[in-house]
């Protein structure tokens, strides 16, 4: 069984760029799986759909959660996982983004995790923000944007508590603005 996530690893990998892999899913598997702990909810669909459920971004941006959620399912055809679960795991990643609404425990989870990795990874959401604007304040107006979706995407309270401190640095670069000239 292990093996088997290991070979899906493999192969999720290579659809990601090696920044998005190494400091955004990762991070989204890390508190996927500690939502699930603490929920009591599917551990093994919530780790295969925050593993994969940004699998089509980087050749499919504006329709990656449709384009991923068939993707990935292809993935774990091959690999022979049963398809009750390849359906729950087509779930997570069909409402994943801001538009989505989770029908699911593990699909709620999947989108809460994804929202706590942007918020807690400022720096690599700065990084992606420079990338698309070329200019540093454009770039800080982007990555508000990104943190105020991510804001709306937290719905369960175990995130709040989970990523209390890192959250409110994140609340205080989006209020930037507001602060500016008062000190
Ligand atoms: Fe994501």
């Amino acid at each position: 069984m292990a093996d088997r996530l290991a070979k899906l690893r493999e192969k999720a990998r290579g659809y990601y760029t090696a920044d998005d892999y190494n400091y955004h899913v990762l991070l989204v598997v890390k508190y996927a799986k500690l939502l699930a702990e603490r929920t009591s909810a599917d551990q093994e669909v919530v780790e295969l759909a925050a593993l994969l459920h940004d699998i089509a971004v980087k050749d499919n941006d504006e329709k990656h959660e449709t384009v991923g959620a068939e993707r990935a399912a292809k993935l774990l055809k091959e690999l022979n996982y049963s398809d009750e679960n390849i359906e729950k795991v087509k779930k997570c990643i069909l409402t994943h983004r801001t538009s989505g609404e989770p029908k699911t425990k593990e699909a709620e989870i999947v989108r809460n995790a994804d929202a706590m990795a942007h918020i807690t990874a400022l720096p690599f959401l700065v990084k992606i923000g420079l990338e698309r604007e070329k200019d540093f304040e454009k770039a800080l107006q982007w990555v508000k944007k990104k943190i105020e979706k991510a804001d709306k995407k937290l719905t369960m309270p175990e995130t709040r508590e989970i990523i209390k401190e890192k959250y409110e640095d994140a609340k205080l670069l989006v209020d930037i603005d507001a602060n500016t000239g008062q000190d």
